[in-house]
């Protein structure tokens, strides 16, 4: 069996669902401070967070695992290993922030490599711990480098394959259509409440307050749930994903609140003999020239 297939029977082990639910569940419990959660998905980034440290930790672990591997200095692997754990908690906590608004499937490989990376980061203490005590610690470097690469390739897929963390909204602007679209009359639209309409094959929802409305694709970033079914809140101009509750301003369509972490792709609209129209904006948030 390859890693491919190994793979595959991993998201569809139901036997994970329980451990799963039950990390998910612990992850809520800690993680309820707004600002907190939004700074480890990576609102503030405009991208997620977890990958970017990811790459820091495991660089500077695995690295420490070939030096050892090639009987490298000593001195030189313990500082790569130090530095690899001492950023293991904000790397660890991005992780599961982002583990806890995912899907099932997501859930399911999220947790095999979360145990995978937490028993890589015992073998790498247990290193360090024994030289202190006048061993090598090469095993256990050793076994810590193979448990992260395997670790690092399920991180690939939940990215990747999964797509947890990439923009969902990000083929928008580049499938829909520049020309402009009917929407259906203005009169049609209520005031204050989202709805769907359909431009040219794309999704998008459309808000109206008053005589001004605006325009976006209906995908969420985070994961595609449909905006539309979201709450709109008329006071504060941000409407919440109904799935996992990413906050977008719709009157330019950045985030507010993750786990999103890309803007909605925007269209500008006009109304022409009563009939509401839009077109696609290239760029997310700029208005066409
Ligand atoms: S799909 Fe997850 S917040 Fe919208």
């Amino acid at each position: 069996m390859g890693l491919s297939e190994a793979l595959t029977v991993v998201e569809r082990a139901r036997a994970l669902d329980r451990p799963a639910a039950a990390a998910r569940t612990a992850v809520q419990r800690v993680l309820r401070n707004q600002a907190v959660k939004d700074a480890l998905h990576g609102v503030w980034l405009g991208h997620p967070l977890h990958p970017s440290l990811a790459q820091f930790t495991l660089g500077s672990l695995v690295s420490a695992s070939l030096l050892d591997a090639v009987g490298g200095r000593q001195r030189e692997s313990s500082t790569l290993i130090a530095a690899g754990l001492a950023t293991t908690v904000p790397t660890v906590a991005a992780g599961w922030a982002d583990y806890a608004d995912s899907h099932e499937e997501q859930q399911r490989v999220g947790i095999v490599h979360a145990a995978l990376n937490t028993t890589a980061v015992a073998c790498y203490s247990a290193a360090l711990v024994t030289r202190t005590r006048g061993g090598t610690g090469r095993t256990a470097s050793l076994t810590g480098g193979v448990l992260a690469g395997l670790g690092a390739y399920l991180g690939g897929h939940l990215s990747f394959r999964r797509g947890l963390g990439p923009n969902q909204a990000e083929s928008v602007p580049h499938t829909a259509s520049e020309e402009w679209q009917p929407l259906g009359p203005l009169a049609d639209i209520p005031d204050g409440e989202p709805v769907a309409r359909d431009a040219a094959g794309t999704a998008v929802l459309v808000v109206r307050r008053g005589e001004h409305v605006d325009v976006w694709s209906d995908r969420c970033p985070h994961l595609s749930a449909p905006l539309h079914e979201g709450e709109l809140d008329c006071t504060t101009g941000a409407i919440t994903c109904p799935w996992h509750g990413s906050a977008f301003r719709v009157d330019d369509g950045s985030v507010l609140h993750g786990p999103a972490t890309a803007p909605m792709p925007g269209f500008d609209s006009r109304v022409v003999d009563g009939v509401l129209q839009a077109r696609v904006r290239t760029f997310p948030g700029v208005p066409a020239g």
